[in-house]
């Protein structure tokens, strides 16, 4: 045996489980649900699934899966694409499982991140067939150590009837050690999670399952597929130093210390650049408790101004895996991989006290945030964590820029055309423009501001019209509008491709 294998493979019983890819791939069954590893491209199984896009090529199969969060092309795109895939869920963000979700041919369950766990406990998921898990070794005594994200493996293994590991000799082995294992029991049986610091560590540094369930180990050498964020840009710059201001004069009002709280910033490009903005400031000793770690941390980390950080994943340009996978030891004393159930969980938000910042699709005038569904009908990723983060945090703050598609749309409308975080998880926005404190303001209290300092300038003369209007409908009520115009802005958009009204009367 390759002795690199012999090296991660410590419990020897499993030995003779190693197979070819093909051969675990053959152990799924049509109508099997089955869980996945993985969580924003990172830590996800990568050759079996591979293996059964082959099979679905040239035999009809569909399976449900569950996962951590998004995976990369093996399965959203080329399994999801091979027709394998019947139901999704939690997260997504390849394009080629978007579109088959958006024309019907995937059913995907978008649901927040921290739900799932209790989903499988409850039955609701599953009965689990198989969990295909991608392990960095398998320890003398029985742990599986995942990769370069935990996700809801550790609740799949405990669940799954059996378990194929896809054992990844491209991680390095200096993740071993990094992972913090903890799974609450079940409800009414269950402590309080034991943690009051973001550093205090819970659990194994493994999963612990039954060797008895492994029914295959498969070894892959492919990496993570890197993220595709985008760098920073004036306009994100703009955001993350008035972003910092308002921070500042939280420290002023003596609400928040130069450490601040802990931080947790979402995925995408528009979180990490904000969060890049810390660089050059004079916060330091920040501390990240976030669900997922973005390039920004490492760099963050670089400049001495993290000093820990926690999520459940750690997802990466190829710029910096190189940088942050080559040099693992560097970083490893100031990070922890846990499961998403506590990475997400609405009790450690709220008693640690997250400042939370996540993007919005769009948000209407009263607060209200979509960041799921383009002009309510088509999937763009999930809600994510971003729910499970902005209704717990101390401060829920949502940022994007104020238009979107070269600015034909604009990013506030009068009435958002779906509602993933309702006005009463909205604590701040931020836009390129400015921002909205919206803490204690009623409706139309946050109206005035959210248009004022937030909207584009080519869109705030329309926002401020149909408000007017609305006020003066409604009789001044709690919160204005005037229903049959409240979606006409995107209903213009899909008429003549842009929010601009000129256009809706020409
Ligand atoms: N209407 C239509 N399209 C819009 C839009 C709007 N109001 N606002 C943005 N978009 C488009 C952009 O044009 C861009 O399209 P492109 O990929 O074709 O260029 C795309 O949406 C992404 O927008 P971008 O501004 O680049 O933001 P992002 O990469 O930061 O992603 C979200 C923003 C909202 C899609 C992303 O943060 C997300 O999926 N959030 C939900 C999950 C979440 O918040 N999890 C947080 C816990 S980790």
């Amino acid at each position: 045996m390759d002795p690199r294998i012999e090296k991660r493979l410590g419990l020897k019983q499993l030995v003779d489980k190693v197979v070819s890819a093909d051969e675990a791939a053959a152990l799924i069954s049509d109508g099997d649900v089955v869980g996945m590893s993985g969580f924003t491209r990172a830590g996800d199984a990568k050759v079996v699934p591979m293996a059964l896009a082959e099979r679905a090529k040239n035999e009809k199969f569909k399976i449900d899966i569950y996962t951590g969060a998004s995976l990369g092309p093996e399965v959203d795109k080329y399994l999801a694409e091979a027709g394998a895939i019947r139901k999704r869920g939690p997260f997504i963000g390849d394009p080629g499982i978007r579109n088959l979700i958006n024309s019907g041919e995937v059913t995907y369950v978008d649901a927040h991140l921290s739900h799932n766990a209790e989903l499988v406990r409850q039955g609701i998921i599953g009965p689990i067939k198989y969990l295909i898990m991608e392990a960095a070794a398998i320890t003398e005594d029985g742990l599986i150590i995942p990769t370069t994200s935990v996700g809801n493996s550790p609740i799949f293994a405990q669940y799954a009837e059996n378990i194929i590991i896809e054992l990844n000799l491209s991680h390095p082995e200096s993740l071993i050690g990094i992972h913090d294992i903890y799974v609450p029991a079940q409800q009414g049986e269950r402590e309080p999670i034991p943690m009051t610091n973001v550093k205090e560590r819970l659990g194994e540094i493994g999963i612990r399952v039954a060797p008895e369930k492994i029914k295959a180990i498969v070894v892959s050498e492919e990496p993570d597929a890197p993220s595709l964020i985008v760098p920073p840009d004036e306009e994100t710059q703009n955001m993350a130093n008035i972003l910092l201001d308002f921070f500042r004069s939280e420290i002023k009002a003596g609400r928040l210390t130069n450490s601040l709280m802990p931080l947790q910033s979402g995925v995408g490009s528009v979180a990490n650049a904000v969060l890049d903005g810390f660089a050059d400031s004079e916060f330091e000793n920040l501390v990240v408790a976030s669900e997922v770690l973005q390039d920004a941390v490492f760099n963050l980390i670089d400049a001495g101004k993290v000093s820990f950080a926690a999520a459940t994943s750690i997802t990466l340009s190829e710029e910096l895996q190189k940088k942050v996978y080559g040099n693992l030891e560097r970083y490893a004393d100031k990070l922890c991989l846990r499961p998403q159930e506590i990475s997400n969980h609405p009790e450690l938000i709220r008693r640690l006290g997250l400042i939370s910042i996540n993007t919005a699709l769009e948000l209407d005038i009263y607060g209200n945030v979509n960041s799921t569904h383009v002009s309510g009908t088509k999937m763009m990723n999930g809600i994510g964590g971003s729910g499970d983060f902005a209704r717990n945090a101390r401060l829920g703050i949502f940022v994007t820029k104020s238009y979107a598609k070269g600015g034909a749309i604009s990013s506030i409308v009068p009435m958002v055309s779906h509602v993933d975080h309702t006005e009463h998880d909205v604590d701040v926005i931020v836009t390129e423009q400015g921002i909205a404190d919206l803490r204690g303001l009623a409706p139309k209290e946050r109206a005035a501001l959210i248009i004022e300092n937030c909207a584009h300038p080519d869109f705030k003369e329309q926002l401020r019209d149909y408000y007017n209007r609305a006020v003066e409908a409604t009789g001044n009520s709690q919160t204005p509008h005037i229903l049959e115009e409240a979606l006409s802005w995107h209903v213009n958009l899909a008429k003549n491709k842009t929010m601009k009204k000129e256009v809706t009367n020409a």
